[in-house]
C-alpha cells in the first residue's frame, strides 16, 4: 500500500516546501529544533542556495548541525541563536519560504517553547521580508496552553491580512480532536 498523503501537519508543510522552494532559492528555518526541516530545506534549495535556520537553545544547534554535517549539506546553512523575533537582522535575502514548527523541542526541556508574543512579532517580520509569491507555513499544536494560545491569535490575526496581500489556507485535521497540530500556508501576492 502507497503511504498516506494526509500523515500530519508536518507532512503537509513538507508537501509545500517541495512545491514551492528550487534550486538556488534562499529559505529560512524559524524553529530548527533537532534540524529536521532544516535538513529538508537545504536539500531543496541545492549548493547554490541559502538556508538560515533559528534557535534560541544551544541544544537544537548541536544536534542540528552534526545532522547537516552528516549529509554534508552545512555549508548551505547559516545556523543562527538566536529568536526568530530578530529575523531580520540576519536575513539579508528575500526568502522564498520562511517555516514556523512551534512548541519545545523534541527530547529537550518542555519548558522552553515559542512563546505568543515573540511568535507574533516573528511571523509579522517573516511576512514582511518573504520575496512575492514565498510561501510563510506555521505548524501549530494546540495540545498545550501557550500552543492554543498562539493558535487561537494566528488565527485572528491571518482571517485579518487582506486576499491582495496573502492568500492563507488552515489544515486542519477535523477528526483528530481539539489538540490535534494545524498547519496554515500563506502566499505572498
Ligand atoms: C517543535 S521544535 C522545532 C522542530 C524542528 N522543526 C525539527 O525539525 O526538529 C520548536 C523549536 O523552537 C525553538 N524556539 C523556541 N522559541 C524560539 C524563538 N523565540 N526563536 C527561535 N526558536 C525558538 C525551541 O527551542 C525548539 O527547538
Amino acid at each position: 500500500m502507497s503511504e498516506p498523503l494526509l500523515r500530519s501537519a508536518r507532512w503537509v508543510a513538507a508537501g509545500y516546501m517541495a512545491q514551492v522552494l528550487r534550486p538556488g532559492d534562499c529559505a529560512v528555518d524559524a524553529t530548527m529544533g533537532n534540524g529536521h526541516d532544516t535538513e529538508r530545506l537545504a536539500r531543496l534549495v541545492g549548493p547554490e542556495g541559502r538556508v538560515y535556520a533559528f534557535d534560541i537553545q544551544e541544544q537544537a544547534l548541536e544536534s542540528t548541525r552534526a545532522r547537516l554535517e552528516a549529509a554534508g549539506l552545512l555549508e548551505r546553512v547559516t545556523l543562527i541563536r538566536d529568536s526568530h523575533a530578530n529575523m531580520a537582522a540576519h536575513v539579508h535575502a528575500a526568502p522564498r519560504l520562511i517555516a514556523f514548527n512551534l512548541g519545545f523541542l523534541p527530547g529537550g526541556n518542555k519548558q522552553v517553547t515559542t512563546l505568543l508574543p515573540s511568535t507574533l512579532e516573528a511571523v509579522e517580520t517573516a511576512m514582511r521580508l518573504l520575496a512575492p509569491g514565498g510561501m510563510l507555513l506555521v505548524c501549530c499544536y494546540p495540545g498545550h496552553a501557550e500552543g492554543q494560545r498562539e493558535l487561537d491569535t494566528l488565527r485572528q490575526a491571518f482571517a485579518g491580512v487582506p486576499p491582495q496581500a496573502f492568500n492563507i489556507l488552515e489544515h486542519r485535521f477535523v477528526n483528530a480532536g481539539p489538540g490535534a497540530p494545524v498547519c496554515f500556508a500563506a502566499e505572498k501576492q
